[in-house]
C-alpha cells in the first residue's frame, strides 16, 4: 500500500489517473461504451439512486464481510469482472490483477479474451473463473474449459450477452485497434467481430450466438459450477434454474454491448425474487 499514490483514494481517482497514463487507443476500449452510452448512464444513475437505511445502534461484534460460494470462501462479496485484454493498461496485464486480487482475499474472473495466458495467470492467484465467449467451434469450447478445469480455476462463466462485439462509438472515433503483441492469446482464431453501421452482416455471424442447446451442452460437459453473466430478465433467469445452472449474473456487460437496456442494479431485486 507504501506504493500507492496519495491521490489515489476513490475508484473516481483511478479512473482520472489511468486515462492520464494510458493511450487514447486504450482508453477509447477501456472507457467505452455502446452507442449512445445510455445503458452507461442508467447504470450509474441507478446506482446513485440506492439510498441505505441507518441501523447504527446494532452489536455488530464478530461482524465480517466474508462470501462463501461453490465452496469457496472469500473475505469480501467483491468478485473482479471479467475485463478482456488488460495489457492495455499496463505490461503486466491480467498477472497483476490476479496479485491484487490474491491481496485482497477476493476472486477474479479472467477474460476469455485475455491478454496472458490462463497457464500465467493461474499462477499468481488460487481463486480464479473462467469465463468464457462461445467459439463458433464447440471443440475449442471444450479445450479451453478443460484447460481451465486442470489448471484449477474453480467456476465457469459464461457470457450471453455478446454474441457480437458492442458497437461503441468512442472506439469507432478513436479507429481503436489492439497493438501488436497484445491479443486474445488463449484463444484460436478469433478476433473480436464487428458489426457494420448498417448491420448488414449481422445475421452471418449470429451462429457465434450461444443457445440455450449450447449452454445445457457444455453444463453436461464440465464438472466445474456454470454461471450465465448477462441475464436482464425474468424468463432468462427461471430457465436458466429450471436446468440447473449454478448461478447466474445480473449484467448488462457495464452498458457495453446493448445500448438502451435497464440498470442492471433495478432489474436485481426482481430477478432475485
Ligand atoms: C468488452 C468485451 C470484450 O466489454 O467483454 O470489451
Amino acid at each position: 500500500l507504501d506504493f500507492i499514490p496519495q491521490e489515489l483514494v476513490s475508484l473516481k481517482d483511478y479512473e482520472e489517473f489511468t486515462k492520464s497514463r494510458v493511450d487514447d487507443n486504450a482508453w477509447a476500449y477501456i472507457s467505452g461504451f455502446a452507442a449512445d452510452e445510455i445503458t452507461a448512464k442508467t447504470n450509474k444513475k441507478a446506482f446513485e439512486n440506492i439510498s441505505l437505511l441507518g441501523r447504527s445502534l446494532e452489536d455488530v461484534k464478530g461482524g465480517n464481510t466474508k462470501l462463501n460460494l461453490f465452496g469457496q470462501e472469500f473475505d469480501n462479496p467483491i468478485i473482479l469482472a471479467p475485463v478482456a485484454f488488460q495489457k492495455l493498461a499496463h505490461d503486466l496485464g491480467e498477472i497483476a490483477t490476479a496479485q491484487a486480487s490474491k491481496a485482497m482475499g477476493s476472486c477474479m474472473v479472467v477474460s476469455g479474451f485475455s491478454s496472458s495466458t490462463l497457464e500465467e495467470i493461474s499462477n499468481y492467484a488460487d481463486n480464479l473463473w473462467f469465463q468464457l465467449y462461445m467459439q463458433y467451434d464447440m471443440k475449442d469450447n471444450l479445450s479451453l474449459i478443460k484447460k481451465a478445469e486442470d489448471l484449477n480455476y474453480k467456476a465457469l462463466v459464461i457470457t450471453i450477452d455478446a454474441p457480437i462485439s458492442g458497437l461503441r462509438n468512442s472506439e469507432q472515433r478513436a479507429g481503436f485497434c489492439l497493438p501488436n503483441g497484445i491479443s486474445a492469446i488463449n484463444i484460436k482464431n478469433i478476433d473480436p467481430i464487428q458489426i457494420t453501421n448498417n448491420f448488414e452482416n449481422i445475421f452471418d455471424i449470429a451462429p457465434i450466438l450461444p443457445t440455450w442447446k449450447d449452454i445445457e451442452f457444455i453444463k453436461n460437459n464440465t464438472n466445474l459450477p456454470v454461471i450465465l453473466k448477462g441475464i436482464t430478465s425474468v424468463p432468462y433467469a427461471k430457465k436458466a434454474i429450471e436446468l440447473g445452472i449454478d448461478g447466474i449474473i445480473v449484467s448488462n456487460h457495464g452498458g457495453r454491448t446493448m445500448d438502451t437496456l435497464p440498470s442492471s442494479i433495478e432489474l436485481l431485486p426482481k430477478i432475485t425474487k
